[in-house]
């Protein structure tokens, strides 16, 4: 199974991410993990992403395609994957019909920007492995710690309230034309993210009327 998972930031996309990939035993291809991860590891895409994800800007496409391009060619991607923030722009999606992605589902989860505001500002995030809580609706057992390790929680680096306006504003301007782009595509639906998040994926498919 193939699918993207289409939404704004703080709207659950790792969340959910996270069940879909349990369940179906798919890799995520989380782009903004990955490039967390090059900018934590000093390697050189962290360094040209950096300023971009710190501005609440995207990062140029070619790098984005290019590092897509390479994940998708790992073992772990021959019987499906699930995409989280990719694609992002007109450009990314149209670099990955001319690569012949055929997928089986695009899901936009839907939820308003005032709940989006509250759910960045309590996320807490595990660094190392991308594991996401929030204080209050998804809190930890012992508060800043991650429930597996036990190393500290931090806030993301670009979860400053300022920064996530502007990453609301480009997500308005350069993603959300994507519905518009996968709207005639038969598989694409919207979910009501305003659910809790205990939704599993059996209820998720559910209130999207889509899927078997
Ligand atoms: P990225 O990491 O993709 O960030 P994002 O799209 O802004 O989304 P978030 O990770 O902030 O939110 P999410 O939807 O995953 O929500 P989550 O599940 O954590 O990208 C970061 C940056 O990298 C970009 O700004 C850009 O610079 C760059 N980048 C990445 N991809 C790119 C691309 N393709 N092209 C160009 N640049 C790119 O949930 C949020 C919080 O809410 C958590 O605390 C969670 O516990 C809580 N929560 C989740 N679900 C619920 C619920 N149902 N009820 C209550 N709380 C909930
Ligand atoms: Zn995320």
């Amino acid at each position: 199974m193939r699918l993207i998972l289409l939404g704004p930031p703080g709207a659950g996309k790792g969340t959910q991410a996270n069940f879909i990939r349990e369940k179906f035993g798919i890799p995520q291809i989380s782009t903004g993990d990955m490039l967390r991860s090059a900018i934590n590891t000093g390697a050189p895409l962290g360094l040209k992403a950096r300023t971009f994800m710190d501005a609440g800007e995207l990062v140029p496409d070619e790098l984005i395609i290019s590092l897509v391009k390479e994940r998708l060619q790992q073992p772990d991607c021959a019987n499906g994957y699930l995409f989280d923030g990719f694609p992002r722009t007109l450009p990314q999606a149209d670099a990955l019909r001319q690569a012949g992605v055929a997928l089986d589902y695009v899901i936009e989860i839907d939820v308003p920007f005032d709940e989006v505001i509250l759910r960045i500002s309590g996320r807490r995030v595990h660094p190392a492995s991308g594991r996401s809580y929030h204080i209050k609706f998804h809190p930890p057992k012992v508060e800043d710690r991650d429930d597996i390790t036990g190393e500290a929680l931090i806030q993301r680096q670009d979860d400053a309230e300022e920064t996530v306006r502007k990453r609301l504003a480009v997500y308005l301007e350069q993603t959300k034309p994507l519905v518009d782009y996968y709207a005639n595509w038969a598989k694409q639906g919207s979910v009501d993210g305003k659910r809790d998040h205990t939704t599993t994926p059996a209820q998720y498919r559910r209130i999207s009327g889509q899927g078997s």
